[in-house]
């Protein structure tokens, strides 16, 4: 079944259903997978989510195993839970010290009871002759550094704080940070690593934000836990946190099932710009579009958007600069670019940020920091890539193409490229078996020639053409051929006729070889306007005309695919 894909906006269908298998794939945007993960991405779930909900909609007895059916683990919930409330309660006593606290920060009653803060006051008894009371194990709750376990009996952990409770999808408290009210060490105290709570796995408030991040295709990640609740009172609710900790792969691929865009505004110290530098690696490695907020003047978020204001901060995530630029001005901070030595410096670092980059995303940098340091783009790319860069590679300054084209040498390539070479070579070997089977072949060929990129197949092709040019009505004379080619060639086109095979209907292999070839050079255009619109930044135009040649290049794959 042939469908629109759910998954991205298109006119023309490629979102493909196969019962056989029973998986999707979705020919434009990549999206693939089986009825679950379709359930998980369309209705953002998580993967025992999925399968609850469709189990439930099809009426199939769901028990969950090891997993949810833990009863150890489902006592560490409840007895996170019951702290949680404890918390909250104590939090809505009027004139507490930490609702004070809080107010003084410009945190409204209605924030704190969105995110569930509580109040852990003064006593060291409180939280466990609150859980004795209601038949909780305090057991549990020591094993999960909720309480302590002291000679004479449990002690609360937390004393003096607000408390910030951590929640995951499935709306299980899994943990909690707690602030110290005013100044004083450790600022925060977060529940200790334990089966219920791996800091790795999870991030701040993203069961009460994923929504929003969803609607606005974009997750703005901060650092603080204050900086999420600030931003979302003013009305920025498309905010999440990682727990203390640096942003890890797994948060990473979290983000990425809710959008696919990332704006980074993390503190603007030093460290906050360690943290970011560090973050985009990891958020690029999943496929993610990373952009920096840079925050000027301001400390962090909370502080930005209590002095500015929605607006200004809705502007300053606009104007957020893609990572690249910000990896290159943040090594040029670095050097002096007055002085020859630091050039060089600035140079050799920016030379390594841009040997990760995709051709088109390389190209485009290469000319931008040309331009703005005055370094030549030749010396740019030698020291990027070498010698390498030269000879396969085709500046963009070779061509008009608005599309700066580049292919570097095979010794980068990925592994979807290396299968594309596969391809191209067994489609070129095959279209010279069949225009010497068939001289007629060989006419219908020659206005796609431009399959033979490896360069002895593209002079034997040329050959067999002429020679089919010359006359049509005989088939080609491999003796003839044979005699205008050299040793290498020669040698090249013996093996193509005792190893590439006919099949039984050569018409057909001939008009699939076309279309294939037609197929993969539309997939690499395709591709490298992917790539280009990653990089085009705000300017909106460039995007639009992006976007028109993509619905272009992909509805011709589409009809190939279907004639
Ligand atoms: P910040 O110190 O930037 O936190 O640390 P913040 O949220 O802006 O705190 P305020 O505004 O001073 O109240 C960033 C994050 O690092 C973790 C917390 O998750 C915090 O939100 N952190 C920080 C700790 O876990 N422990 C600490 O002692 C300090
Ligand atoms: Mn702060």
């Amino acid at each position: 079944m042939v469908g629109l894909c759910p998954f991205h906006n298109e006119k023309t269908p490629s979102f493909f259903v196969n019962s056989d298998t029973q998986s999707f794939i979705c020919f434009g945007c990549g999206a693939k997978g089986d009825v679950i993960s379709f359930y998980e991405r369309y209705y953002n779930l998580n993967f025992p989510e999925a399968a609850e909900k469709l189990a439930g909609e099809y009426g199939i007895d769901w028990t969950l195993g090891g997993y949810g059916g833990d009863s150890k683990r489902d006592g560490y919930y409840e007895v996170n839970r019951a702290a949680a409330l404890y918390f909250r309660n104590s939090m809505r006593t009027s004139g507490n010290p930490a609702r004070s606290y809080m107010s003084g920060r410009g945190i409204t009653d209605d924030t704190m009871k969105a995110f569930g803060l509580g109040y852990a006051d003064g006593s060291r008894e409180g939280l466990c002759a609150h859980l004795k009371e209601i038949g909780a194990s305090l057991e549990s709750a020591a094993e999960i550094g909720l309480v302590l376990r002291e000679k004479e009996g449990f002690k609360d952990r937390y004393y003096n704080r607000v408390m910030f409770p951590i929640i995951n999808t499935r709306k299980k408290v899994i943990g909690f940070g707690g602030r110290i009210l005013g100044d004083g060490n450790p600022k925060y105290l977060n529940s200790a690593e334990s089966k219920i709570f791996l800091k790795k796995n999870n991030l701040y408030a993203i069961n009460i934000t994923k929504d929003e991040i969803v609607k606005e295709g974009l997750s703005i990640l901060v650092e603080g836990y204050m900086d999420v609740i600030a931003l979302f009172q003013h009305g920025i609710k498309n905010v999440t946190a990682s727990l203390g900790t640096a942003l890890t792969d797994a948060q990473a691929r979290m983000l990425k099932r809710y959008a696919g865009n990332v704006v980074l505004a993390y503190d603007a110290d030093a460290a906050g710009v360690d943290a970011a530098l560090r973050g985009m690696d990891i958020l690029r490695e999943t496929g993610l579009n990373v952009k920096v907020l840079v925050l000027e003047d301001m400390k962090d978020p909370d502080e930005f958007v209590r002095k500015h204001g929605r607006a200004a901060f809705a502007e300053a995530v606009q104007n957020a600069v893609p990572f690249l630029d910000f990896k290159l001005k943040t090594a040029r901070k670095k050097y002096d670019l007055a002085e020859a030595e630091g050039s060089v410096a600035f140079l050799r670092e920016a030379a390594g940020i841009l040997r990760t980059l995709s051709p088109v995303e390389s190209d485009y940098y290469v000319k931008k920091l040309s331009s703005e340091t005055g370094i030549a783009e030749g010396a740019i790319v030698m020291e990027a890539w070498g010698d390498r860069a030269y000879g396969v590679r085709r500046s963009a300054s070779d061509s008009n193409d608005e599309l700066a084209v580049s292919r570097r040498p095979s010794f980068d390539a990925g592994e979807e490229d290396s299968a594309r070479d596969a391809a191209m070579l067994a489609i070129q070997r095959n279209l010279i078996r069949l225009a010497l089977y068939d001289s007629a072949f060989a006419t219908e060929v020659r206005p796609h020639a431009k399959v033979f990129v490896t360069p002895s197949l593209y002079r034997i092709f040329g050959h067999i053409a002429s020679l089919a040019a010359q006359d049509p009505d005989a088939d080609t004379d491999t003796k003839a051929l044979e005699e205008l080619l050299d040793d290498d060639d020669r040698r090249t086109l013996a093996d193509i006729l005792d190893t590439v095979l006919l099949g039984e209907d050569p018409a057909r292999q001939l008009r699939e070889c076309i279309a294939q070839s037609e197929i993969l050079e539309l997939s690499a255009r395709e591709k490298e306007l992917l790539d280009a619109l990653k990089v085009s930044g705000s300017d909106e135009a460039r995007m639009l005309s992006l976007m028109e040649q993509l619905k272009t290049v992909q509805e011709r794959i589409y009809h190939i695919k279907n004639r």
